[in-house]
Formats: C-alpha cells, sequence, structure tokens
C-alpha cells in the first residue's frame, strides 16, 4: 500500500509499504478514505518530538471503511468508522474512568520507559505519533489497522460525508475539552489563544456552552476571519497589546477562564519567549511557553485556565507566582476522545456544529509531503490539510 513515512526532521515521503495485518482478535483493518494533517504532526515533521523512527507511518486523524476485522471486533465489514487518535482498550481502571488518554493497557510494556521517565507514569498509545505512545503506525495511509477496535471508532451514517465527520478524531473533542475543562458559566468571558484547528473548535464549542463573550488572539489575519466568523472579538497580537486590550475588554478584571490552544510552538518576539528560544537551541531542552505565561498573567483572580496545547518536556520561569497568589485552576491533557465522540456526532448529525469551514486544502495523499511544508510555512491561508486516498473516491 501507499503511506506517509517519516525520515527525519522535515523529510516525510509517500512509499509502497507492506499492508497491515490482523495481529489481535480485537484488531480490525480499516480502509482509509479521508485523513488530516495536524498541528501535533507538524512537531514530528519540525523534529521536536522524541522516539521517532525511519519509516514510521504518520498520521492519527483518519477514517474509512472496515475491512477485515478480527474475533474480538465488535465492527462488521463495510461499515463507515471515525477512529480516535487514542489507542485505548476499555477495560483498565483509566479507561473505565473515562480518561481513555491515560490507558495503562495500549502502550506496550517495552515502549514505556521513556516517558515513565519523563512524566512518572506512561500514557496511552497513540496512532502515528512516535515510539513513546507505542509506535502504533498511523492512518495517513490507504489502510492502517486498529487495535482495540471495539472501545475507539464510531461509526458514522452514509449520508454524513467525511468532511464533516472526520475532525471527531481529534480536533473538534479537543477543542471540546479545552472549553470543558474552562469551566465556562452562562456569561462567562473566555479568552483563546491560537486560532489553529484546536483554538477555533475551543471558539465554538465555548459559544455552544453558554459564554457571553469569546476573544481569541493570533496574529494570522485569515486565522482571525474564522475566528470572527463564528463569533468571537478578536485580538491581534502583533498590533495590540494582549493583556491590555483583554483587560480593557473586560472592565479591568480580566477573562473568567483562558485556553492555552498553541502548545510549545508559541510564536513572537516577547523576551521571555526569546530567553526559552535561545535556551532551546544551546540544547537545554525546554518547553516553549511563552503563551501560557500571558495566558496566565491574564486570566482574572480565582479563574481557570484549559491548556490543549501539547507540552512534552520542562518549562523555565512558570509563574507559580500567578497561579498561586491568584488562585487559578489549571486543567490539561490529551483528549479523551472516546468520551466526546457520541455525543459530539450527535451535534454534528442535528446540523448544530459544522467543522467544514476549518478546510482550506485537498490533496490527494500522493501530494502529502507538499501538505505538511505547506501547513507548516503559511499557516495563515493553511488552515487544515485533508488527504484523500483512493478509495475516497475523490477526483479533486
Ligand atoms: N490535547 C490534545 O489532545 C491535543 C490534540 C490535538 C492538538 N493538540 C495541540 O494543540 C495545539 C494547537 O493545535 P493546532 O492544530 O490548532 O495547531 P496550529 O499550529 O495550527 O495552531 C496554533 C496557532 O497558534 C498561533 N500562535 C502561535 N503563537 C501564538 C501566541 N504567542 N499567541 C497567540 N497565538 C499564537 C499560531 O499563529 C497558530 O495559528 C498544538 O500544540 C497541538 O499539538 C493537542
Ligand atoms: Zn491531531
Ligand atoms: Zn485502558
Amino acid at each position: 500500500m501507499r503511506a506517509l513515512t517519516w525520515h527525519g526532521t522535515k523529510d516525510v515521503r509517500v512509499e509502497t509499504v507492506p499492508d497491515p495485518k490482523i495481529v489481535n482478535p480485537r484488531d480490525a483493518i480499516i480502509e482509509v478514505t479521508s485523513t488530516a494533517i495536524c498541528g501535533s504532526d507538524l512537531h514530528l515533521f519540525d523534529g521536536v518530538i522524541p522516539g521517532m523512527e525511519q519509516g514510521d507511518i504518520l498520521g492519527h486523524e483518519f477514517m474509512g471503511r472496515v475491512v477485515e476485522v478480527g474475533s474480538g471486533s465488535s465492527l462488521k465489514k463495510g461499515q463507515r468508522v471515525v477512529v480516535p487518535f487514542t489507542i485505548s482498550c476499555g477495560g483498565c481502571f483509566f479507561c473505565t474512568s473515562g480518561l481513555y488518554s491515560a490507558c495503562d493497557n495500549s502502550n506496550p510494556v517495552e515502549k514505556q520507559d521513556a516517558s515513565e521517565a519523563a512524566f512518572g507514569h506512561a500514557m496511552s498509545g497513540i496512532f502515528g505519533y512516535s515510539h513513546l505512545t507505542g509506535g502504533y503506525s498511523g492512518g495517513q495511509a490507504e489502510y492502517v489497522r486498529v487495535p482495540f477496535s471495539d472501545v475507539g471508532p464510531i461509526v458514522v451514517p452514509d449520508d454524513l460525508p467525511d468532511d464533516q465527520v472526520l475532525f471527531l478524531s481529534d480536533i473538534l473533542p479537543t477543542g471540546w475539552m479545552a472549553a470543558e475543562n474552562a469551566g465556562i458559566a452562562p456569561g462567562d468571558t473566555v479568552a483563546v489563544w491560537g486560532c489553529g484547528p484546536v483554538g477555533l473548535f475551543a471558539v465554538q464549542s465555548a459559544l455552544l456552552m453558554g459564554a457571553g463573550q469569546v476573544i481569541a488572539i493570533d496574529h494570522h489575519p485569515r486565522r482571525l476571519e474564522l475566528a470572527e466568523s463564528l463569533g468571537a472579538k478578536v485580538i491581534n497580537y502583533r498590533e495590540s497589546h494582549v493583556a491590555e486590550a483583554l483587560l480593557e475588554m473586560t472592565g479591568g478584571i480580566g477573562p473568567d477562564a483562558v485556553i492555552d490552544a498553541v502548545g510549545m510552538e508559541s510564536h513572537g518576539l516577547a523576551p521571555d519567549r526569546l530567553l526559552d528560544r535561545a535556551k532551546q537551541a544551546v540544547g537545554i531542552g525546554v518547553d516553549g511557553i511563552h503563551a501560557l505565561r500571558s495566558a496566565i498573567h491574564a486570566c482574572r483572580k480565582g479563574g481557570r485556565v484549559s491548556v490543549p496545547g501539547v507540552y512534552g518536556g520542562f518549562a523555565d520561569s512558570f509563574p507559580t507566582g500567578a497561579v498561586m497568589q491568584k488562585g487559578l485552576t489549571l486543567r490539561t491533557g490529551q483528549t479523551h476522545v472516546q468520551r466526546y465522540m457520541p455525543s459530539l456526532l450527535h451535534r454534528i448529525a442535528e446540523g448544530e456544529i459544522d467543522t467544514t469551514f476549518l478546510i482550506s486544502h485537498r490533496l490527494p495523499l500522493e501530494e502529502a509531503a507538499r501538505g505538511y511544508q505547506s501547513f507548516r510555512d503559511d499557516q495563515n491561508s493553511w488552515t487544515k490539510v485533508v488527504l484523500k486516498t483512493p478509495a475516497s473516491g475523490w477526483v479533486g
């Protein structure tokens, strides 16, 4: 089959590789129709996530048709499914508590040592995302093996096209969980750093949850325009002083909740961000937390800080003082995708949520490498790339 494989920093290639096979009874093989490139994939492309190996197949946002099932799968051949990026067993303490991204059984024991050393505990397996999370082959491919297929994939009705449901695999539940973690009460002001896919879905979710005012922050005009079209007020951080603008928009109090949908690759020329970069450049592996610092700084006293943005290491100058003194609550995590899929699918089917506004480019899988480069280099106009395989019937 054809698949997108990783060969090093900024080197991904579509190659012919062996087809996946059923390995365990609960596996299913999915013939992929649509698969998206994620901001998290760019961390692999940029070589900032350790634990990648030559030839790894990328992709954790994908959907398609079931073509083969093991004896323990609950799926049936021919069903259309969207697959969550987190791989979860469904039976461990964490899965039964709804904490699917903390599954204890999907990240093989021999892969757990490195993440245990870094985090204290190993996290779940993730498709197409480093050997620290299991080294599972991803779905930017014609076929993919889905472990625990009786727990993860959600069957979608044939009348909902791929582009409407694909984002159930990651970014829509991630935006939703980000808003949920912000603990929004009706009428609240919520500020969202980053208008990438995660930030935009967080904006949409916060408004659905009853926020009175959502303020979105970025510097890409096109992305800010999309946030505005969803109903947010916007701040371009290149043109305005974010903290001052937020005070002005909240009667001098600050937002009730703040969401960091940027993560460790925050941009900008703020001194604290340049210091993080300088330390990274000399090999001190610190997470760039500029966006998180400014979110914590701006949040009102007693407010909530929600962090869907990904961090992987350690941070310098983390504002412990502001968190403690202002009595902030901080909630974060890899998304427990399986927990949110059914209700979000229902909202899509009812027409309450549209996700297609986000897609700026559709490309054949063969052009995936170009998609990565452009999504990375031209964030303003490349808001989300969906790759189509021949099985999708898409003709461009
Ligand atoms: N928690 C999860 O399970 C989960 C799932 C998916 C993605 N993520 C993470 O969420 C984050 C966002 O993902 P995405 O796909 O939207 O990424 P993206 O790279 O497309 O978007 C990030 C946006 O942040 C903006 N930005 C950068 N610096 C900023 C700053 N200082 N202030 C305001 N905006 C700034 C960029 O201009 C960009 O538009 C990433 O860290 C990604 O890895 C987390
Ligand atoms: Zn993703
Ligand atoms: Zn589990």
